[in-house]
């Protein structure tokens, strides 16, 4: 298994100015969409983790080839339009990616035949009937373990009917999938959720051409345009970014600045939250990529200061609550994080896993079914921590590390290729230990 070693001695600073690779959601549906889409498609300064490329070795099992040129950071898409994919001859294995299972998911469900969806260990445990349930409302027969919850699943596709659906859980993978199926039904669908989540799909589909009706409730799509063939420029991972811009706030004589990065407002809350906090924060918007806003954060080394999360902000920040764990850790006074219970069912239980890491290294926190609470600001001392096999866990906890005196081993490492490959290389250049 591999290891992260943090340095021993005095904290780095974290100085000058990086580009982060692509939003993982983005590419997600970048690449979906143009494999829906009748002709070529690029999505440039896409994602390359391993989730990412795993829904391209889907699509092109599907028949819509896709050709990665890592150098470029770009992939080719063969699109075959809506009707065009075709049952695949082996399993489709979505590997650790939910968005990758769920999202495929509504795919299949159009699709004529038999579809095999399975993933690893940690996928294989995650919930499935939020998305199965809708997708059989629309008439595809899927089965699986616990009567449809657990892959691996069994999509029998075809013919689908339109569905008017109020979502229990708040889930952009969710509403992804019944859209995505939606494409190809007879009739209108239309998505009502709890609380607004990540909305790059609809504002996707809209710029592929679809017609798409999207407010802060709802969001209704009518079959039949065609999705057009296009280059898709994928903004900034602001996720991926805030690793960086965590690590920038808590290291003293840290400026960093990082461009490009997507403000899709249903996405960038943590960064209210850390000005929230006191953090030394400058936005600057430049430009607008996939039809989202993009722009600069330039961050300063920061005395923060607690705050609560929850409520109807939890979804616009919920794959940043690790960091954010981290950063209350190192500020004066007592967090609380609530109606973040969904935490629980992502690539680890996340809530065990940054308390116990946390715990670790010296943190006064504890869970709770929904959250957590830590007590900061902490001593944080060196030691070993497990990533649970979790990308977000292991970087959190190694951006901790960054702050100790003593070396943090991070154990399961490897699975922080699954979102962003390039993250010790980027934290090495902001500290100055590689060109
Ligand atoms: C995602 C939606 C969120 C998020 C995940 C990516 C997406 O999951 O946690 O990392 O790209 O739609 P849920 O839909 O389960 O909330």
């Amino acid at each position: 298994m591999r290891r992260h070693r943090t340095t021993a001695g005095a904290p780095t600073a974290l100085r000058g100015g990086l580009e982060v690779p692509g939003d993982k959601s983005v590419t997600h549906r970048a690449l979906i969409i143009a494999a829906l889409s009748a002709g070529r498609s690029t999505v440039a300064n896409a994602n390359l983790g391993r989730d990412c490329l795993g829904t391209a070795a889907l699509l092109s099992a599907l028949g819509a080839a896709c050709e990665v040129d890592e150098a470029k950071a770009q992939v080719e898409v063969e699109g075959r339009g809506a009707a065009g994919l075709r049952e695949a001859e082996g399993v489709l294995d979505a590997g650790n990616s939910g968005t990758t299972m769920r999202m495929m998911l509504g795919v299949c469900a159009a699709i004529e035949g038999l579809s095999v969806l399975t993933g690893d260990a940690s996928l294989r445990r995650r919930p499935m009937l939020r998305v199965v349930v809708p997708l059989r409302r629309m008439g595809a027969m899927i089965d699986g373990r616990a009567h449809g919850d657990r892959a691996p699943l069994v999509v029998r596709g075809g013919a689908l009917d339109g569905l008017e659906i109020d979502l229990p859980v708040a889930s952009a993978q969710v509403k992804t999938a019944v859209l995505l199926a939606g494409l190809r039904a007879e009739g209108p669908t239309t998505v009502s959720e709890p609380t607004p989540t990540r909305d790059h799909t609809e504002r996707m589909l809209l710029a592929a051409g679809a017609d798409v009706d999207a407010n802060s409730k709802r969001v209704v799509l009518r079959p039949g345009p065609a999705l057009e063939a296009r280059k898709w420029e994928v903004p900034g991972d602001i996720s991926s970014g805030l690793f960086l811009l965590a690590a920038a706030v808590i290291i003293e004589g840290s400026h960093l600045t990082l461009t490009n990065l997507s403000f899709n407002r249903r996405r960038a809350q943590a960064l209210s939250v850390m000005e929230r906090m006191g953090a030394d924060l400058a936005i600057e918007r430049t430009g607008e990529r996939c039809g989202e806003p993009v722009g600069t954060v330039t961050v300063r080394a920061s005395k923060l200061t607690a705050t609560n999360m929850g409520g109807d902000e939890i979804p616009a920040l919920i794959d940043e609550l690790p960091i954010l764990a981290v950063l209350a850790s190192c500020a004066e006074g007592e967090t609380v994080i609530s109606d973040a219970s969904e935490l629980r069912l992502k690539e680890s239980d996340r809530i065990e896993a940054m308390v116990a890491g946390l715990q670790s290294l010296g943190v006064d926190c504890e869970a709770r079914p929904d959250g957590m609470v830590i007590r900061g600001p902490a001593n944080l001392t060196g030691g070993e921590v497990d990533s649970h096999g979790d990308h977000r866990v292991a970087m959190s906890l190694a951006v901790a590390g960054l702050r100790t005196y003593d070396p943090v081993r991070v154990r399961g490492w490897g699975c922080v290729n699954t979102s962003f490959p390039e993250f010790l290389d980027l934290l090495g250049r902001a500290q100055g230990r590689r060109a």
